[in-house]
């Protein structure tokens, strides 16, 4: 029987000391993109893929990231009681009624192959989606809409790639294989930020998988790997010896919303596409002195 992706992973325990000290007390996946707090694009983008329930893996300082997708009964009441509609809307569309949130604590900062086992419980033996807020995907269908519907052909674990500068390959997971089909590779390796010399390609993991259940009895296994963490990509690297794993490059636009500079290139790119204010935000651009 075809198995579904009906649950997605987003481990949020990380401290962000790259965006402090924004960060010092409140959750980086909360910074906003024009509008919208980073973990928001990334739950949208999980439900645009079909999927309804949503694991978060969180830590301290994260409490706001449960507020958000809990109802807000007070500032529901005061819009609905002002009559302000489109506001009540906005806050309602959060989260949909057929939208079921779990938390669960990553109580040890110990990499993200640990954060992704923190879910076992929560998942159980399904192929699930893990998505890092922090890369924020704009594609059409969705990014993980397109690794599910590759997913629902293959039935095996699959992660989305983009081509990198050789200089950049120590900052991804990176993989190698075999192209199987257009966009398609069947992965024979994947190596944790590697050196640009010993890079066995410059097919760099973006943040979205979809893996199989199997993942957890890899990561369960694991020795810690570099800097004492355990590493998601360490675990697939290992899966891949059991079963088929893909890499899938996508089509759409990645921004590393971790990095000052790719939050402030969203900001723009995505200010710049807003209904409400895009035009004259991109005429003020253009014309400014
Ligand atoms: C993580 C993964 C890495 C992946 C990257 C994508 O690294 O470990 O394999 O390429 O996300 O953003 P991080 O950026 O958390 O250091």
């Amino acid at each position: 029987m075809k198995q579904l992706v009906r649950k997605a992973v987003f481990p949020i325990a990380g401290l962000g000391t790259r965006f402090l000290p924004a960060t010092k007390a409140s959750a980086k996946e909360m910074l906003p993109v024009v509008d919208k707090p980073l973990i928001q694009y990334a739950v949208e983008e999980a439900y645009a893929a079909g999927i309804r329930h949503m694991i978060f893996v969180t830590g301290r300082t994260k409490r706001s990231v449960e507020d958000h997708f809990d109802t807000a009964y007070e500032l529901e009441t005061e819009l609905e009681a002002a009559g302000k509609k489109e506001l009540l809307n906005v806050a309602r569309s959060i989260a949909p009624d057929d939208m079921v949130c779990t938390y669960v604590r990553q109580s040890r900062a110990l990499g993200l192959g640990h954060a992704v086992l923190c879910a076992k419980e929560l998942v159980g033996q399904e192929p699930f989606a893990v998505l890092l807020a922090d890369d924020l995907m704009v594609g059409e269908p969705s990014v993980t809409a397109q690794l599910v519907a590759q997913f629902n052909a293959l039935q095996s674990s699959i992660v989305a790639v983009q081509d990198v500068p050789l200089e950049h390959t120590k900052r991804y997971g990176i993989v190698s294989g075999a192209v199987v089909a257009d966009d398609l590779v069947e992965m024979t390796a994947i190596v944790e930020k590697p050196e640009p010399a010993k890079a066995p390609s410059t097919l760099a993991v973006a943040g979205r998988y979809v893996l199989s259940g199997n993942i957890f009895n890899e990561l369960e296994a694991l020795p810690r790997g570099v800097g004492g963490e355990i590493q998601l990509t360490d675990g697939i690297a290992n899966l891949l010896r059991k079963e088929k794993v893909y890499a899938y490059r996508y089509a759409g636009k990645r921004y590393d919303c971790g990095s000052k500079l790719g939050f402030l290139q969203a900001t723009v790119d995505l200010g710049e596409h807003h209904h409400e204010v895009g035009a004259e935000f991109s005429d003020w651009l253009s014309n400014r002195s």
